[in-house]
């Protein structure tokens, strides 16, 4: 089934210049770019984005990271998008990451890791609510 989910190319994506790289691999996944803006995200925005992390340990630091630098944010439609965008990007731990994925080809960190994509159908329409 055809939806739609939010991705975002993080603030290390844009510093290594991985915009076009990272758009490439949705787009040979033939999912279509909807909708698309840079922005330097408030710490207010950052934290309504990872809401579901807030009072973990590694909350601070990730809101600090994701609002040190501008982002790409990106409205995403494609068969089975949310599923399809999350194979595309790779695993959140390291060691689990494939190479072929973004993350598996661009970052051996756990917090630096180029993109996100939302993780649930209900996540992406979350997370696309507050950017678009
Ligand atoms: P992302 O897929 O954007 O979703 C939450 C982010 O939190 C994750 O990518 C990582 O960048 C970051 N993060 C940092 N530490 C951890 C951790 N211990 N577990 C999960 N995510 C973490």
């Amino acid at each position: 089934m055809v939806e739609e989910t939010f991705v975002m190319i993080k603030p290390d994506g844009v510093k290594r210049r991985l915009i076009g790289e990272v758009i490439k691999r949705f787009e040979q996944k033939l999912m279509e770019i909807v909708d698309i803006k840079m922005k330097l995200l408030s710490r207010e925005e950052a934290e309504k984005l990872y809401a579901m992390h807030r009072g973990k340990s590694f909350f601070e630091h990730l809101i600090n990271y994701t609002t040190s630098g501008p982002v790409v944010l990106i409205k995403i439609r494609g068969e089975e998008a949310v599923m399809n965008c999350r194979i595309v990007v790779g695993e959140t731990y390291p060691e689990k990451r494939k190479a072929g994925s973004i993350r598996g080809d661009f970052s051996p960190f756990l917090t630096e890791n180029v993109v996100h994509a939302s993780s649930s159908k209900e996540d992406a329409k979350r997370e696309l609510s507050i950017f678009f």
